[in-house]
């Protein structure tokens, strides 16, 4: 169990000390706890919140140099996911992401992550210079999705890499399903090197035993967590996750100070302390909730025609081992309707947001926050939709099968410093790719920049156009055409030099 008190929150209390204080503000924001500020804004906000918008002084400490209560909380946090070291991120996942990179490649190192990663990690990639390897996730045909990558999958490229510095994983991914983690790690442990996991869809992981196992808990190194995603904390508050003797924590925290703003928002920062003192006090009885909920929404949207969301059946699929059923990814394949339509609906007709939708489904994300009224809601504007925008008739094509990994010339980063021109498509072939390729569904890349266009992939972009599937990532919107790299002989001397 904890070795601390999980119950305190020091960082929020700092605050509500100096509020009480009522000190009179020198120092900024200039908005000086809301005096400052306009009415329009502040009479809907409120003033309580602009009180505790504060910059760093001793009372509340800094997050750079942690010595007091921000120590203290990140110290709680740590006790709580029962990492060695945990740091606050206010530039949610993406930066504890780019930080986790950062901190264990640099130039020319080798890293090895799933295809289908989120562009943190090709920004961490691109800002580090390493040299990225990458493995296929497997795929799930049916609902056009990519599930996580296998340990087989992690061992051979590890055997044909054995020099990598690293490797990266998602657990889980963005609709739930996590890969079999704990052999991962163990495979990357052998050779040494340490497992960092982009856990922003996991910081309620560890705190329910009906979900996926959590990545620290796995034998990960580091993870990274979008606290502001799942459970209580505000938007752009994530955690940073440091555990074991493979990863400098010092290090850590001189990338976190070099890529975070001196001047951290303090509103998010308590947040991350009373959100973590929820989870760990509270965590099993509300994530109890939210599953429940969740899996009875999973069974009404299962008894409405042309509607199918997924759930534990999806561990029977290569690359899916772990399921979080507090995800509702709602296929519409049947109804004869794209997912971005659904949500589109849902949105306009029945004022229902979404998290995200693709050309199959359209994602749900539950939490402790929602109700019965509001699954009933959701149910009834589904049976709605079901009956008024049936075309059972028209059905997407399968997902096509992707085109062989092409080769790497030179890192994202070389290619990002660049020039690159616009050329049409066609011309394009036997050019390296200034841009991203990403084929929809699944949304795995099928170029990334650096990587040479091949014959195989202009004709995979035609034959997904043709079959009314997505192709996206060049800045032309009609993928039309392609930016490549001018002179790359001589820039890439110039970069290697
Ligand atoms: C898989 C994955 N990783 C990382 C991120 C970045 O997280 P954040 O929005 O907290 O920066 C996201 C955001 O959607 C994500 O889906």
């Amino acid at each position: 169990m904890y070795k601390l008190d999980q119950t305190q929150t020091p960082l929020f209390d700092a605050l509500m000390e100096y509020v009480d204080r009522d000190t009179i503000p020198f120092h900024v924001p200039g908005h000086k706890k809301g005096d400052g500020c306009d009415d329009k804004f502040k009479n809907f906000v409120g003033k309580n919140v602009l009180s505790i918008d504060v910059t760093v002084f001793k009372l509340v400490d800094s997050l750079h140099h942690p010595t007091g209560v921000i120590k203290q909380a990140q110290e709680l946090a740590a006790d709580a996911y029962g990492s060695d070291k945990a740091f606050f991120s206010i530039n949610g996942t993406s930066g504890a992401i780019q930080a986790m990179i950062l901190s264990v490649v640099s130039r020319g190192d080798k890293i090895i992550i799933p295809r289908n990663v989120h562009k943190s990690v090709t920004a961490g990639i691109i800002l580090s210079g390493a040299c990225p390897v990458y493995m296929q996730p497997e795929i799930d045909r049916t609902i056009g999705v990519a599930l996580g990558v296998t340990p087989e999958t992690v061992e051979d490229t590890l055997r044909k890499n054995p020099d990598a510095k690293a490797v990266l994983i998602i657990n889980p991914t963005y609709y739930g399903v996590a890969a079999d983690i704990k052999k991962i790690a163990d495979i990357v442990h052998s050779y040494d090197i340490p497992l960092i996991v982009d856990e922003a869809h996991g910081p309620h992981l560890s705190f329910n035993d009906r979900l996926p196992i959590s990545a620290l808990d796995a034998g990960a190194d580091m993870c990274a967590q979008s606290t502001h995603k799942i459970i209580g904390s505000l938007t752009q508050s994530s955690l940073l996750h440091v555990k074991g003797p493979r990863i400098d924590v010092n290090r850590v925290q001189q990338v976190m100070n070099l890529i975070q703003t001196t001047s951290p928002s303090y509103i998010l920062m308590a947040s991350l302390d009373v959100a973590r003192m929820q989870i760990a006090t509270k965590g099993k009885r509300l994530l109890d909730k939210a599953i429940d909920l969740a899996q009875y929404a999973r069974k009404g949207i299962n008894n409405i025609p042309g509607l199918y969301c997924f759930g534990e059946e999806v561990l029977s699929k290569k690359g899916a081992y772990g399921f979080d059923p507090t995800k509702l990814t709602i296929c519409c394949r049947d109804m004869g309707i794209t997912g971005f339509e659904l949500d589109r609906i849902l949105s306009e007709e029945y004022h229902i947001q979404f998290e995200m939708s693709d050309l199959y489904n359209a994602l749900a994300v539950g939490s402790f926050g929602d109700s019965k009224e509001k699954m009933d809601i959701l149910l009834s504007a589904l049976t709605d939709i079901s009956h008024k925008y049936s075309k059972p008739n028209i059905k997407k094509s399968d997902v096509l099968e992707i085109p062989a990994t092409p080769e790497q010339v030179m890192t994202p980063s070389e290619a990002f410093n660049s020039q690159a021109v616009s050329t049409a498509l066609k011309d394009s072939i036997g050019k390296i790719s200034g841009e991203f390729l990403l084929a929809y569904p699944p949304g795995i890349p099928v170029l990334c920049p650096g990587e040479k266009v091949t014959h195989d992939i202009i004709d995979y972009v035609e034959e997904m156009k043709n079959a009314g599937l997505y192709v996206q990532g060049t800045e032309d919107p009609d993928v039309e055409y392609i930016k490549v790299l001018e002179n790359t002989e001589s820039q890439k001397l110039d970069v290697t030099a």
